[in-house]
C-alpha cells in the first residue's frame, strides 16, 4: 500500500518556551507521524503563512521545500493528500477543516479545542462525516497510562459502581477540554444530559487568540446518572486533582494534587481497606510522554480500517457540547438541557456585548448603528482578542457642557 499524503495546515515555531502564544504543535504531529512504521505516511507539503517557520519545519522533518504554500486551499487543490493535521489556533480550526473536507481528504488529525464556536464544531462534524472524511481532534492525554489503567479500574468494579467524575484545571475552554474528554471518558464515552454552571471572567486571559473565564464551577449529568464536577481558577481546590472517578465502594485519583505535580500519578482508595494504594504508571504522568504519538497512531490505523478513531469528533463533540452548555448555562443562568442548540460561544458574546466586564481588555466598540444599518451588514463575529492584551486606556475626564445622567447604566454582571 502506498504511503499516506499527509499535509500541514500550520507548521508552528518550535518555542523555546511554550505558552499560550505558541506551541509549535505541528512539531509534535510531525514527530508522531515520523515514529510511525516506514511507508505508512509520508509528509509531503505544509501551508502557513508564516515562510519561516515553514522552512524551519521542513528542515527539521525533511520535508521538500519547494512544497511550502502560503495559501492552504492551493496546497488542498494541488497536493492530491490523503491526511492533514491543523495545527492553528481554534478561530481557524473550522474553516481549515471545511475546507479539507471539501477537498475530500481521507483524514483531519485537528489540535484541540475543536472551535470558537458551538454551531462552528457541529458542522466541522457533519461536513466531514458527509464527506467521508475522518476528523480526529488532540484529546491525548486519553492514552496515557494513568488514565487507562484508571478506566480499567473502573469496568472492573473496583470502586463500585460509578458515581461521579470530576476535575480541576485552569479553564474550561482551553485545557478544560482535555480534562471533559477524560471525564467522558472514565465514564464510558457518555453523553451529558444537562448542565448547570457559573464563571467568574474578570481580568483578561486569553489562550492562542481565545477568551478563557478566569474561574468557574459546573455541574453535570450523564446518559447514565453519573454526574460531573469540575472547579477551574481560584476555586481548583474543591477537587484537589487532575481528574478523579468516586463510585459506591471507593475514589480514583489521577494526579492528585496533594501529591506534588508529577509524583503519584495515579492511587486508589478502596472503602473499608485502610488508605491509598498508589499505583505504578511506569513514570506516565498526565502530560506524557509519547500520548500524541499513541494519537496519530490510532487515528492512522482507524483511517486505514475505516472506522472512527478514539479521538474522533464524535467524541471530541461531547465534551465540547458541556463546554459550550456551561458557558451558555452562566449566561442564562440557569440550567441547560441537551442537546445545546446555540451556535456562538457565549462567554466570547458576553464579553462582547458587555454583560462581563473585562479588565485588561482593548476599549469597547462604539454603539451599534440603528436598525436599518445593521440590516444590511454583514453578522458580527466575535472579536478576536490579540494575544497580548492591552492596559485598559484611562477614563477621559467629561465635558462640562454635557449634562450628567445622574445614575451610571448597571452592568448585568
Ligand atoms: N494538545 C495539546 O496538548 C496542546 C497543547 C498546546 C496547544 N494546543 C493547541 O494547538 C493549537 C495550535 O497552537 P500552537 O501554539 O501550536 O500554534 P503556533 O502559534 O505555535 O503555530 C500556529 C501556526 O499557524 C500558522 N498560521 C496562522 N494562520 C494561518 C493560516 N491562515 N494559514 C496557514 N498557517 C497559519 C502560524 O503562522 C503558525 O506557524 C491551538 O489550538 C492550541 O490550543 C494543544
Amino acid at each position: 500500500m502506498a504511503a499516506l499524503r499527509v499535509g500541514f495546515i500550520g507548521t508552528g515555531k518550535k518555542p523555546e518556551k511554550p505558552g499560550p502564544l505558541g506551541y509549535g504543535m505541528a512539531h509534535q504531529h510531525a514527530a508522531a507521524y515520523q515514529s510511525l512504521p516506514a511507508g505508512v505516511v509520508e509528509i509531503v507539503a505544509v501551508a502557513d503563512l508564516s515562510r519561516e517557520n515553514a522552512e524551519a519545519f521542513c528542515d527539521l522533518f525533511h520535508v521538500d521545500k519547494n512544497k511550502i504554500y502560503t495559501d492552504y486551499h492551493a496546497m488542498l487543490a494541488q497536493e492530491k493528500l490523503d491526511i492533514v493535521s491543523v495545527a492553528t489556533w481554534p478561530h481557524l480550526h473550522a474553516p481549515m477543516v471545511l475546507a479539507c473536507a471539501r477537498a475530500k481528504v481521507k483524514g483531519v488529525f485537528c489540535e484541540k479545542p475543536m472551535a470558537d464556536g458551538w454551531g462552528a464544531a457541529r458542522k466541522m462534524h457533519d461536513e466531514c462525516r458527509a464527506a467521508g472524511t475522518w476528523l480526529a481532534f488532540n484529546h491525548q492525554r486519553r492514552y496515557g497510562k494513568p488514565f487507562r489503567i484508571a478506566r480499567k479500574l473502573i469496568v472492573d468494579g473496583a470502586i463500585g459502581k460509578l458515581q461521579q467524575v470530576q476535575f480541576t484545571c485552569g479553564d474550561i475552554y482551553d485545557y478544560g477540554t482535555h480534562s471533559f474528554d477524560l471525564s467522558n471518558y472514565l465514564n464510558g464515552e457518555q453523553r451529558a444530559k444537562w448542565v448547570l454552571a457559573n464563571l467568574d471572567y474578570r481580568q483578561a486571559k486569553v489562550i492562542f487568540g481565545a477568551h478563557c473565564e478566569n474561574q468557574a464551577i459546573v455541574i453535570w449529568e450523564y446518559e447514565n446518572g453519573v454526574l460531573g464536577l469540575a472547579a477551574t481558577g481560584a476555586g481548583r481546590g474543591a477537587v484537589l486533582a487532575h481528574n478523579k472517578a468516586i463510585g459506591s465502594d471507593g475514589i480514583i485519583e489521577i494526579g492528585p494534587q496533594s501529591e506534588g505535580n508529577h509524583a503519584t500519578q495515579l492511587r486508589i482508595h478502596r472503602f473499608g481497606q485502610g488508605g491509598w494504594e498508589y499505583i505504578d504508571c511506569s513514570g506516565e504522568h498526565c502530560h506524557g510522554p509519547g500520548y500524541i504519538e499513541r494519537a496519530v497512531a490510532d487515528f492512522i490505523q482507524s483511517v486505514q480500517a475505516g472506522k472512527p478513531s478514539e479521538v474522533d469528533s464524535e467524541n471530541a463533540l461531547k465534551g465540547t457540547e458541556i463546554i459550550f452548555a456551561a458557558y451558555e448555562s452562566s449566561r442564562r443562568h440557569g440550567r441547560v438541557d441537551l442537546p445545546l442548540t446555540i451556535s456562538d460561544n457565549p462567554l466570547v458574546s458576553m464579553v462582547n456585548d458587555g454583560t462581563l466586564k473585562v479588565e485588561g481588555l482593548p476599549a469597547p466598540k462604539p454603539a451599534p448603528k440603528p436598525a436599518a444599518a445593521r440590516k444590511s451588514a454583514p453578522p458580527k463575529k466575535a472579536a478576536q482578542p490579540k494575544p497580548k492584551a492591552k492596559p485598559k486606556p484611562k477614563p477621559k475626564p467629561k465635558p462640562k457642557a454635557k449634562p450628567k445622567t445622574k445614575k451610571s447604566p448597571k452592568r448585568k454582571r
